[in-house]
């Protein structure tokens, strides 16, 4: 039996895939963040995406079963994780999704049965621990389940808990979830998708069965398949003992970093005062993942969401005291914690152009902020000086649009300053700019 010691996150990945390759599967490696001839996904979202088409009928592949390890973000889009980031235990914007794929070969049996076999066997996970969850009507797989566990421990949700979808079109089916519960010690409810992280999905199989159109209209899928996505970050955290994604060795090297740049300690477990390090690690994680797969900071698209993400981190930064170009030394243990698994051999001149673009933004995000901060300032002296105790929605609109100050940054050079802003006028200005040059978005 393997102890909490023994897993590392390398350990939970090879493990994954070598036995569903055990059990007739082809590993396929990842594919690109940037998702091939898809204009309706900004980002890789999910390990499905890169067989889009082998699931609705439209490619065939010299296999009918598949297992991946598949580079995800989410941010930007419909599944955009990117504002819990920092404030819980499990969230990201760049995670890994272990995923194995059936296309019209094996159902809801033997799909349920190695997630079975693979949770309780290979990585040890206490069956009294444990739960399932299925889409409302699906007797089938509450009772294949119940093969498992008791009855009790099968619990039935709604389109939004148990059905997936890849975006508002493409290949969508009911689904099944497994969850552990890590135990009384953990805050939160005790049964599947309530509150706190006590109870935590870790894997999610899906059905696919249909394929939505724009109008919404489902229609069946050439064969019934399998489409499964298991969180490496969080099977990590749990098999190491860990109730903490950002304590696993995913995240320590980038974390020891940060303490390094900062000269602060990180304490653990999730105090509210470490968010910085949580939201500086995720972000520049993704940051140097997006930026490897070719995206470049820009002013629209995928290049605007990555902007924002290493923006984020920058203002994060601020707060743990960082204010030069030093968070661009995190793109060296990023690199480290994915060597031979993403990266292949020759990659320092990939690591020194993803290091010398994030300086770069890092640099002219500074400036912004030094000029934002003096334009900000001035306003709310003139503000004060009006006996004013608020920046009015036009004010803070024009530092938004015309000089690219995020609001974010307002409103925390604001509130340094005791002062609030308006932000129902704000939005209202946004919104009326946005009616303005309708189509025209940055989104
Ligand atoms: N595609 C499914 C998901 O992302 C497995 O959860």
């Amino acid at each position: 039996m393997t102890t909490p010691s023994d897993w590392t996150s390398r350990k939970v990945r090879e493990t994954f895939l070598s036995y569903f390759e055990e059990k007739g599967h082809r590993r396929v490696a990842s594919s690109s963040l940037v998702p091939a001839e898809d204009p309706t996904l900004l980002f890789t979202n999910a390990g499905m995406n890169q067989f889009k088409d082998v699931f609705l009928g439209r490619e065939t592949r010299p296999y009918v079963r598949a297992a991946s390890a598949q580079k995800c973000v989410r941010a930007g889009g419909k599944h955009n994780d990117l504002d819990n980031v920092g404030y819980t235990a499990r969230h990201h914007t760049f995670f890994e999704m272990l995923g194995n794929f059936s296309f019209g070969d094996y159902f809801k049996e033997e799909a349920i049965a190695f997630a079975w076999e693979l949770v309780t066997d290979r990585y040890g996970f206490d069956p009294k621990r444990l739960w399932a969850t299925v889409y409302t009507d699906d007797d089938e797989a509450a009772k294949l389940w119940e093969r498992y566990l008791p009855a009790a421990r099968v619990l039935r949700f709604g389109e939004k808990d148990n059905f997936w979808s890849m975006g508002d079109t493409g290949p969508c089916g009911p689904c099944s979830e497994l969850h552990v519960d890590q135990g009384p010690h953990v805050p939160g409810d005790a049964t599947p998708n309530g509150r706190g992280d006590r109870v935590m999905e870790i894997w999610n199989l899906v059905f696919m069965q249909y394929e939505r159109d724009a109008e919404g209209k489902m229609t069946p899928l050439p064969k019934p398949s399998v489409d499964t996505g298991a969180g490496l970050e969080r099977i990590t955290a749990l098999l190491t003992g860990k109730n903490n994604n950002f304590d696993t060795d995913l995240f320590t090297p980038l974390i020891h970093k940060i303490e390094a740049i900062s000269g602060k300690t990180y304490r653990g477990g999730m105090a509210e005062e470490d968010a910085p390090f949580r939201v500086i690690a995720d972000h520049l994680r993704a940051a140097t993942m997006l930026m490897a797969d070719g995206v470049m900071p820009a002013n629209t698209g995928r290049g605007y969401v990555l902007r924002r993400i290493l923006r984020r981190a920058a203002r994060y930064g601020r707060r743990l005291g960082i204010e030069g170009p030093e968070l661009c030394g995190l793109v060296e243990p990023v690199f480290s914690v994915f060597e031979g698994v993403y990266f292949g051999d020759p990659h320092r001149t990939l690591k020194n152009e993803v290091w010398e673009l994030v300086r770069s933004e890092e640099r002219s995000f500074a400036k912004t902020m030094s000029a934002g901060a003096d334009r900000v300032g001035e306003a709310i002296t003139e503000a004060r000086r009006k006996e004013e105790t608020s920046l009015t929605g036009k004010t803070v609109f024009r530092f938004y649009d015309t000089y690219g100050i995020p609001l974010e940054l307002i409103e925390e050079l604001a509130q340094d300053e005791g002062m609030a802003v308006d932000r129902a006028g704000f939005e209202k200005e946004l919104e009326e700019a946005r009616e303005r040059s309708k189509g025209a978005s940055k989104f």
